[in-house]
């Protein structure tokens, strides 16, 4: 018979006397991860632009777990300044979540609109910003010989044609990256992972899309999704990057995790294009059925 009390706690911290940076932390799955890993015993620092945002989520929290500092991920010099500002509060690196980004305007969807300035700016903070977080990461946890990297790729990893062209391109080298580094970094026991959400209706992806309420676009990602009855929000992204971040992904290092609801695996377009074009009549309706 089982003994109960060699069961593990619901409530056991995950993260207990290990520390994290997490880019992009003011807002969105930066911020609902910074919340959690605090939860899970993490001291956080949250690096952003957003300087209010990131001050408030400060406040909230309290100094002791969480300091904010201000970083583009774009310039070198600020991620820097973030990993040192990092060790002198919290005295080390276990955890980088790199997961600042950016997207298009939702006018450049068409490759004839696309110019120089946006494939630039998306590419410095997701591309660039990803190879300076991976880079000072490393510089600390080499020496250390441990440490987890996570990068917030996309489902666009995955799938195609659902956001522009320089956010898709960004996110399919933010990957490549992810397993590049991870070939050099496991022989000092770092391993390297990538988180791909499909939709979550943050700032930057209303923005993306155009769309002013969060309710409006749930409804579209809801009906539009493969698994019923579940939605994907900041929160379910956060939980799968704690599971990157803990002990308990001890043996894993190059997964793309997709948080999709099986989105990807499917591909209705023939079946509701057959839909469209035949519908049923009640007779053949009734004979299907029966099959
Ligand atoms: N929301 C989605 O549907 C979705 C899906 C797949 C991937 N992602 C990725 O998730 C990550 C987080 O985005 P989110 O959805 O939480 O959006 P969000 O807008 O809520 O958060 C993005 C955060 O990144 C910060 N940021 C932007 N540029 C920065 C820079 N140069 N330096 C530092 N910080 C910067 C913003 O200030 C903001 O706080 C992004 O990498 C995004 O591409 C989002």
């Amino acid at each position: 018979m089982a003994n109960n009390n060699s069961l593990p706690s619901p409530i056991a911290k995950r993260l207990e006397g290990k520390v994290a940076l997490v880019t992009g932390g003011a807002s969105g799955i930066g911020a609902a991860t910074a919340r959690l890993f605090v939860q899970h015993g993490a001291k956080v620092t949250v690096a952003d632009i957003q300087d209010n945002l990131g001050t408030s989520l400060v406040q909230e929290i309290g100094t002791e777990h969480i300091i904010f500092v201000h970083c583009n991920v774009a310039i070198e010099s600020d991620v820097q300044n973030a990993v040192d500002a990092t060790i002198a509060k919290f005295s080390k690196l276990d955890i980088m979540f790199s997961n600042a980004g950016t997207a298009d305007k939702p006018n450049s969807s068409t490759i004839l609109e696309v110019d120089y300035d946006i494939i630039k700016n998306v590419f410095d903070v997701n591309v660039a910003g990803s190879f300076f977080c991976a880079k000072h990461a490393a510089r600390v946890m080499i020496p250390a010989k441990r440490g987890s990297i996570i990068f917030t790729a996309s489902a666009a990893t995955v799938v195609y044609g659902l956001v522009p062209h320089a956010y898709a391109a960004s996110k399919s080298a933010v990957l490549g990256l992810s397993k590049n580094i991870g070939v050099e970094l496991g022989k000092y026991g770092i391993k390297v992972n990538c988180v791909s959400p499909h939709y979550v209706g943050t700032p930057l992806t209303l923005n993306a899309l155009g769309i002013d309420e969060r309710q409006i676009a749930e409804k579209w990602f809801a009906e539009g999704g493969n698994l019923k009855g579940a939605l994907l929000d900041e929160e379910e992204v956060a939980k799968a990057v704690l599971y990157l971040a803990s002990d308990d992904s001890k043996y894993v290092s190059g997964l793309n995790l997709i948080l999709d609801g099986g989105y990807s695996t499917t591909n209705v377009a023939l079946s509701e294009t057959n839909k469209k074009l035949f519908p049923p009549a009640a007779t053949h309706q009734s004979s299907n059925e029966a099959v």
